[in-house]
């Protein structure tokens, strides 16, 4: 069945990997991620499917309440998935205000616009709140969290979100919200931002820079590979009862030091050099304040109401994001200098142009079938072919479509209408009988030649 899922924090670590298993998995799903680009949001994580037909980028910051409830309204969104939050605990014992604001006054908002937009039929409609191992507390040498140990957060981060887990319950209790609730041990993979643990030790391994361990590294966590967390949501998703809790955890517990030397190794043998070599960069720093000893959770819950296990072995895991860090350079330097939010400010410019003058085709009752932005000069929209004579009649001067071949071969022609106009069209790909609207760059209609010369290139397939 058709589903309008809005998922917030798309652009962030795991929200990336959702959004991609998602838009992947079920062409037929429209899937919106709302993000506001916090330096943690990185939109170069979602290349490979920002040009999907079933996904839209919205920036909007989840506690701008009216906004959220205008995205509900605008794209029918029936499912929400919850990821958008401040997530690290460092960040969070400098200013655990925007950690309020985000992780409780976000939730909040969102938790009122489903309300609002729903409250006369739930049928068919949930709220999916992705929550955190931490907000448990601290465990001893024994013992795991279930789902129905007590919440005993520490941390201004773990405290936002408890409180949040609450509000969400909550709207389910009060107000029969169909909710479900997730909380997830420590994740690591692709598309993390280096101020986390695993990506921060490989890139300062790499760059033989200090790795600062906490006390003496005692701490320990239980480490879960992203995408195994990215299938649990999906599970959970289709298959949790509403107004249950499952708690994701991959049976994978890891002291602190330990887990350290398993990636000096890991990345001293990939890079080549002796194994164990770059141990020396280990530095023990004070310990932070309120770090709780040990999480480990129970996802038996999980495993056998919903059969959900992990895919991967942690050796596995880690080898393959040694690897995928190493691999991507680019995008590592990227994040670490900044540059990333540059493609945010390349792309939004074609993503608002692109919403445009989408909408302004569809007001006129013409149907987009399909798009594509992602080409050197700007992008196309797709339409019905059944509408291509009546969409010139409208737009070009009533120009004849079957008029517009070369020599009768399928070289493209392209016609720049009007000058200075957004919008030209022209005749190809035939064998997928599609008509295309092409966007100019920066809404600037470029030369017959210039467009001609980009088309080559298009059609070579580079
Ligand atoms: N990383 C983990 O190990 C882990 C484990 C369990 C649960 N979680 C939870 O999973 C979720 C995602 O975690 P992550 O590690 O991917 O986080 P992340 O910090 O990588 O990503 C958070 C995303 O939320 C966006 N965001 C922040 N504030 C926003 C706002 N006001 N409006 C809209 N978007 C906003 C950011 O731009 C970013 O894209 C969080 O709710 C977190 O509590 C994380």
């Amino acid at each position: 069945m058709k589903k309008y899922i809005l998922i917030t924090g798309g652009a962030g670590f795991i929200g990336s990997h959702l959004v991609r298993l998602l838009v992947n998995k079920y062409p037929d799903y429209d899937i919106f991620n709302m993000d506001v680009l916090t330096y943690a949001g990185n939109l170069e994580n979602l290349k490979d499917v920002e040009a999907k037909e079933n996904y839209t980028f919205i920036k909007c910051d989840i506690c701008d309440l009216d906004k959220v409830r205008n995205v509900f309204k605008e794209y029918q969104i029936d499912h929400v998935i919850h990821l958008a939050a401040e997530s690290h605990v460092d960040r969070s014992i400098k200013d655990p205000f925007s950690f309020a604001q985000t992780n409780v006054m976000g939730t909040l908002s969102l938790l009122q616009a489903a309300k609002e937009s729903w409250s006369n039929n739930y049928a068919d409609k949930l709220f999916y709140h992705v929550s955190t191992d931490e907000v448990y507390g601290s465990l001893g040498e024994e013992g795991f969290f279930t789902e129905e140990t007590a919440y005993d957060p520490h941390s201004p981060y773990s405290a936002s979100k408890a409180s949040s887990d609450h509000f969400v319950r909550a709207f389910h209790d009060t107000y029969g919200l169909p909710t479900v609730i997730s909380n997830c041990s420590n994740n690591y993979g692709s598309y993390q931002f280096p101020e986390k643990l695993i990506p921060l030790f490989i890139n300062n391994i790499v760059n033989n820079k200090p790795l600062p361990v906490y006390g003496k590294g005692e701490n320990v966590r239980d480490w879960l590979f992203v995408n195994d967390h990215a299938r649990a949501i999906d599970v959970i998703f289709h298959k949790g009862k509403l107004g249950e809790t499952y708690n994701i955890g991959g049976f994978n517990e890891w002291k602190n030091i330990d887990l350290i030397k398993v990636m000096i190794k890991t990345v001293d043998r990939l890079l080549g050099r002796e194994e164990g070599t770059s141990e020396k960069l280990i530095t023990y720093v004070k310990d932070r304040a309120g770090h709780d000893l040990r999480y480990a959770i129970d996802s038996t819950k999980l495993k056998e109401e919903l059969g959900w296990e992990p895919s991967l072995q942690f050796e596995e895991g880690i080898e393959k994001t040694v690897a995928w860090y190493l691999e991507n350079q680019e995008w590592l330097n990227n994040v670490t200098s900044g540059d990333y939010q540059a493609y945010y400010q390349k792309m939004y410019t074609k993503y608002t142009m692109y919403q445009e003058v989408k909408k302004e085709i569809e007001s006129f009752g013409f149907s987009v079938v399909s798009h594509d932005f992602e080409r050197p000069w700007g992008g196309f929209l797709v339409i019905d072919e059944i509408q291509a004579q009546e969409f010139s009649n409208k737009f070009f001067e009533g120009i004849d479509v079957n008029t517009l071949k070369i020599g009768g071969k399928l070289s493209p022609k392209i016609l720049i209408v009007k000058p200075n106009a957004r919008l030209s069209w022209q005749y190809h790909n035939r064998r997928a009988e599609i008509w295309q609207v092409y966007i100019g760059s920066a809404g600037i209609i470029r030369s017959d030649s210039d467009v001609e010369n980009e088309m080559k290139i298009y059609n070579k397939g580079e």
